[in-house]
């Protein structure tokens, strides 16, 4: 089988502060790559970059950036024809709605496969440009269907970080070896009243042409415990480089409460001590390990190196400056509401289709369209979050609490699982600007930041609202 490359860089020449990955494409090429040509380190958030990448070519992807990207993708044939299929010259018309691909399931098409490879390959090639840091990718282990094929097209592009949390990922470290020789791999699949599914590519199959040389990328699973670190380092089916210690403050998705059933966490948060990551545990693994969650402030650096972390991986901070992709009118928001006082960030135990605890900014400047994030329309159209179960008939299904609630049911799907779901899917791709048209309106967008703010008063007197990556990084240096 083909060699792989060798990679570019070692763990051990991580710079201290990472980007963290946000999805969906909040931390986009643009942010990773401002962070990154700033010498630490910018992560791209993989989630439902098919559907980001279709979206901008149906906006004519302005400044040509995607179009720049596909033409650097090694197989050309299969880049044309995502041209042809999605490309709108002049981009569509504001309130058409965007053509979608179908929904991802175990057997995903050869144009799904191919689509997901070429869009990991874009956003990461996108955010290595120009520069000679090194350039990580997030996933969830959750969003599990469409991993593999984007695994690929990420590592053709020369990833040099994979960086999952949202599940426990033990299958990823192993199949970045195989995929680094281009060997066939395999993802046993979390499928409801089975434990016998698995998805499989077959990287070769893709190719046209030469075989480009691979590197495996470092794999840095996050964690919110040392159990949870420890566990990867014993089962994972490969070397785990490191950890992203998250604890619960942070910005999207967090752990479930370690609370016993029943009994309320502190000062109205469900968390409390037993939740908090013990860092000295975690040291004593000996790997290297970067702490997420409020570490915001100048302070915050010096902290995790004096608790034997290589630095931080900060999100909220991020999110709001100029780079991200959030919606300007949202970052603004989140900032004035923070200054005010008035924000208000809930960990809403509910609200993700994954079961998931999801932190929630509740702003005043929410939707056009349907009111409280509750009155949400359900719906089930992007699919990235979606359920895997066995039919009846022995067949697979697919279903999402946050659909209507009576095909949900319809699918053996329980009434009590659907309460309070909101579609993230949809809600988050809107707050980046490629929300989708609806008759009744645009799909009103949805924001999730870290607990902790503390940051905002002080970055903004010094810098001002429209403040960029590197002057976060200035900001958490002194
Ligand atoms: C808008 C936003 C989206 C996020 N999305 C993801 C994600 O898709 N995957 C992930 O592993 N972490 C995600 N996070 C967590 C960040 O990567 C980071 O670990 C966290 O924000 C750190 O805490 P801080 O916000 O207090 O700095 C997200 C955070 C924010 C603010």
């Amino acid at each position: 089988m083909t060699k792989a490359r060798d990679l570019l860089y070692q763990v051990s020449e991580f710079p201290p502060i990472i980007q963290g990955g946000m999805g969906v494409a909040v931390s986009n090429w643009r942010l990773a790559r401002a962070v990154s040509s700033a010498g630490q380190m910018g992560v791209v958030s993989g989630t439902a970059l098919d559907s980001v990448l279709i979206r901008r070519l149906q906006l004519g992807d302005p400044g040509g950036d995607m179009r720049r990207a596909l033409a650097a993708f090694p197989f050309p044939a299969m880049a044309q024809r995502l041209l042809d299929t999605y490309y709108v010259e002049g981009g569509k018309a504001p309130d058409a709605p965007y053509r979608q691909t179908p929904m991802p399931t175990a057997h995903l098409s050869d144009a799904q496969v191919k689509l997901l490879v070429a869009a990991n390959f874009c956003e990461v090639f996108l955010a290595k440009e120009g520069h000679g840091a090194p350039v990580g990718i997030n996933y969830l282990e959750k969003v599990q269907l469409p991993t593999l094929p984007s695994l690929l097209g990420a590592m053709l592009a020369g990833v040099d970080a994979v960086l999952m949390g949202g599940g426990i990922p033990l299958s990823i470290p192993g199949i970045l070896d195989r995929l680094a020789r281009w060997e066939p791999v395999e993802k046993r699949l979390e499928v409801v009243g089975s434990d016998a599914h698995v998805q499989q590519l077959k990287p070769l199959d893709l190719v046209e042409g030469d075989v480009p040389a691979l590197a495996r990328p470092a794999f840095l699973a996050i964690v919110s415990s040392d159990v949870v670190a420890k566990a990867m380092l014993r089962r994972a089916s490969g070397v785990v480089d490191g950890f992203i210690v998250e604890d619960h403050t942070a910005g999207g998705h967090n752990a479930p409460p370690r609370r016993a059933p029943g009994s309320d966490g502190q000062n109205g948060s469900p968390y409390g001590p037993k939740d908090i990551p013990n860092l000295t545990n975690i040291a004593a693994l000996d790997k290297p390990f970067w702490l997420a969650g409020g570490c915001n402030t100048p302070h915050s650096l010096q902290g995790a190196l004096d608790a034997k972390a290589r630095g931080v991986q900060v999100g909220s901070a991020f999110a709001c400056c100029r780079e991200s992709a959030l919606m300007p009118h949202l970052k603004e928001a989140l900032l004035r509401e923070t200054l005010s006082g008035d924000i208000r960030v809930i960990t809403d135990l509910r609200a993700s289709p994954t079961g998931y605890p999801f932190k929630l900014a509740d702003l005043g400047v929410a939707p056009a369209g349907p009111g409280p994030l509750t009155e949400r329309r359900r719906i089930c159209d992007l699919g990235y979050l979606r359920t895997v179960y066995v039919r009846e008939d022995g067949g697979l299904g697919y279903r999402c609490p946050a659909e209507p609630i009576e095909a949900f049911l319809a699918k053996g799907g329980l009434r009590e699982e659907t309460e309070g779901r909101l579609c993230l899917c949809n809600g988050l791709l809107s707050a980046i600007g490629l929300g989708q048209m609806r008759p009744e309106g645009p799909e009103p967008p949805m924001v999730t930041t870290g607990e902790q703010m503390d940051f905002v008063a002080d970055l903004v007197a010094r810098v001002g609202l429209d403040y960029t990556a590197r002057d976060v990084i200035r900001f958490l240096q002194v």
